[in-house]
């Protein structure tokens, strides 16, 4: 799995026998900042576009490969024992309602590199069925962290947030709250020179801008009716740019923008399921200990708890989601959930390379 982060791969070697979910083996491999540069000018229109994606492509699988390679070693597993690679890609462009959406990341040449059937492209079909594509992790949220008697939010905090809604009655609820880490992240790179802010500290020793929030948060995005979906496209660094106003410390900035993340988040799950009694949180912003703390005080009484708590490591969720959604394409089973997407119906999701 590589989100939009662009932070690096998450690898997991899952095995997913009898209903449960074992983790054999789990690793993370950062993309150095040149990759990750050329993968960010990608995601918004510029010149030599085929040839640059051509090139990336490559690239990524052999980043890839390597990072199935290493969790191989890791398990002491060979490539003969793995049935399949469920291999997102990177997206470089989502644009649902124009009817695509593009990851790259060569799925045929990572097949060839590990001598592993790879599972690829899971967005296409949902999209073609007049879904968003997105987002896709619902349907394995349901899986690992339903509890029949309790009403449960499940909120992944990547580049992008999404939530799932876990009802008691009625099919799950699903949709991207907006930005989760990329504008925060966008913002440290600028003036902090870090990929991150770590820990959120940064934007703990600033104030939020109470109007500069209020400005953000008139986003036509957030007050969209689900299903919707969203990326770099919109919460890059030109949307930033027309909100921001002369004069203000980039400590404040920063403040505002975690505010911004923890108050689209809150809100989504507070408008479309007031009755949530728990939030499992996942993905990298878990590790941004403020933004958790004001998604505690804007959630409260619920507990916002980080995924770990309920049996699965937050930063390792994405990427078991994505090898299980491999494994329901080979199964002939359905990866998307209408109710979440909007697409027509159930879709078995995804294009198989085999070994
Ligand atoms: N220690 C940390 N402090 C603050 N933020 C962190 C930390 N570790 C990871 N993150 C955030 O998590 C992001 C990666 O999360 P991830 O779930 O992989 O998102 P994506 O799926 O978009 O790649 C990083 O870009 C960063 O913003
Ligand atoms: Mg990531």
């Amino acid at each position: 799995m590589s989100g939009t982060s662009l932070d690096g791969v998450d690898a997991v070697l899952a095995d997913f026998a009898d209903g449960k979910t074992a983790i054999l083996a789990a690793l993370h491999v950062p993309f150095d900042a040149d990759l990750r540069e050329e993968l960010a000018a990608l995601t918004h229109p510029g010149a030599d576009e085929i040839d640059r994606a051509g090139a990336l492509g490559n690239r990524l699988a052999a980043v890839y490969a390597d990072a199935v390679s290493r969790a191989l070693g890791q398990a002491g597993t060979s490539a003969t024992a793995v049935r399949a690679i469920g291999c997102h890609g990177q997206t470089v462009r989502h644009r649902p309602e124009r009817g695509y959406t593009l990851q790259i990341g060569n799925a045929a040449l990572l097949a060839e590199l590990t001598g592993i059937a790879v599972v690829a492209d899971f967005r296409s079909r949902d999209i073609a069925a007049g879904g968003q594509g997105a987002p896709l992790v619902p349907a394995f949220h349901v899986r690992a962290f339903s509890a029949p008697d309790e009403v449960r939010a499940v909120l992944n905090l990547g580049g992008i947030a999404n939530v799932t809604i876990l009802r008691r009655e009625g099919p799950p609820l699903g949709f991207d709250t907006g930005p989760g880490n990329c504008l925060m992240d966008l913002w440290a790179a600028r003036h902090l020179g870090l990929p991150c802010d770590h820990g959120g500290a940064w934007a703990r020793g600033g104030t939020a801008n109470a109007d500069l929030l209020e400005r953000m948060l008139a986003e036509q995005y957030f007050n969209a009716s689900p299903p919707k979906s969203t990326g770099r496209e919109l919460f890059g660094p030109d949307w930033l740019e027309r909100h921001l106003h002369p004069g203000l410390d980039p400590r404040d900035v920063q403040a505002t923008l975690l505010e911004l993340t923890a108050a689209s988040a809150a809100r989504a799950i507070l408008e479309h399921a007031d009755a949530t009694q728990r939030v499992i949180a996942c993905g990298g912003g878990t590790q941004n200990l403020a933004l958790m703390q004001r998604l505690s005080q804007r959630l409260a009484p619920r507990p916002v708890e980080p995924s770990d708590r309920h049996g699965l490591p937050a930063q390792l969720v994405e990427a078991t989601a994505f090898a299980w959604l491999a494994q329901q394409a080979l199964e002939g089973r359905a990866g998307n959930l209408p109710s979440v997407t909007g697409a027509k119906g159930p879709r078995n999701l995804g294009a198989i390379y085999q070994r």
